[in-house]
């Protein structure tokens, strides 16, 4: 039976949708059959994966009930890695879904036979702890959270982590930290040093030993409609995402 991870944090721009993009395309690569869900109305990791912003049907549709979400996959770029897009409705269901008796299960149930097919689904989350983010983490066996090595890189961590431990014991009992990631780090600067340092003495054992550097080829990837383990393999940002993607798989 497949796993699934959610990427999420509820602060925009720590590199959640890149993260999602690349892990999946490593392990795709390495020949885990793998399914990327864009569950955030913005539609990054759609337009990322050189998929259209409106593309239908997809999560929305999804969620709906109106298609199963194996008949809702568009492939990508990667072989091996498929999509189910964000899709134009998505920013509806936000206001939509908390009207429904048990919302917090549609997504879980929704996803579940992809379990079947998929070693791998990736939930890309939006930047807010509201009702899709919520939903993600009941469907979700783990989370990665992504930290962008920053001077605040701590603030909001407290209320994701209650916003955890609600969902543990209210909804979803399996689910774990899978780890959380540093992202867009600059080693060479001492803030970078002493924010990674922080986070890891804050957090024992969470921290993934893999350190995301910030790196141009990361940030231009998405223009392109790649993932940079495809857009420049040999990138340091590639090889990191690789290195994560093997910390992941072994984490189990
Ligand atoms: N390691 C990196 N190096 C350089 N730019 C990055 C890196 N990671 C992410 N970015 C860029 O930073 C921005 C925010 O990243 P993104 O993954 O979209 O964050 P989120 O999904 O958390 O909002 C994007 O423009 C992305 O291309
Ligand atoms: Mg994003």
């Amino acid at each position: 039976m497949g796993k699934v991870y959610a990427i999420a944090n509820q602060k925009g721009g720590v590199g959640k949708t890149t993260t999602a993009v690349n892990v999946g395309a490593c392990i795709a690569e390495a020949g885990y059959p793998t399914v990327l869900v864009d569950a955030d109305p913005q539609a990054n990791a759609t337009v990322g994966l050189g998929v259209e912003r409106t593309r239908t049907p997809g999560l929305y549709e999804v969620l709906s009930g109106d298609v199963q979400a194996e008949d809702a996959l568009t492939e990508t770029v990667v072989p091996g890695l498929m999509l189910l897009a964000a899709g134009p409705g998505l920013a509806g269901a936000n206001v939509e879904m908390p009207r429904l008796e048990g919302f917090e299960h549609r997504m879980r149930e929704a996803l579940e036979p992809l379990r079947s097919r998929f070693g791998y689904v990736l939930l890309d989350c939006p930047p807010s702890l509201g009702p899709l983010t919520v939903s993600a983490l009941v469907a979700a066996d783990r989370i990665i959270v992504p930290v962008q090595t920053e001077y605040y890189a701590l603030e909001g961590l407290a209320s994701l982590l209650e916003t955890l431990d609600r969902v543990q014991r209210d909804l979803n009992p399996r689910l774990t930290v899978a780890g959380m990631l540093l992202t867009m780090h600059d080693s060479r600067t001492r803030l970078g040093r002493e924010v990674e340092e922080e986070v890891r003495r804050h957090f024992p054992d969470l921290v993934f030993d893999t350190v995301i550097p910030r790196n141009v080829r990361v940030g231009e990837a998405p223009s392109y409609g790649l993932p940079v383990t495809h857009h420049d393999p040999h990138s340091a940002g590639a090889e990191a995402y690789f290195e994560l993607a093997k910390e992941v798989a072994a984490r189990g």
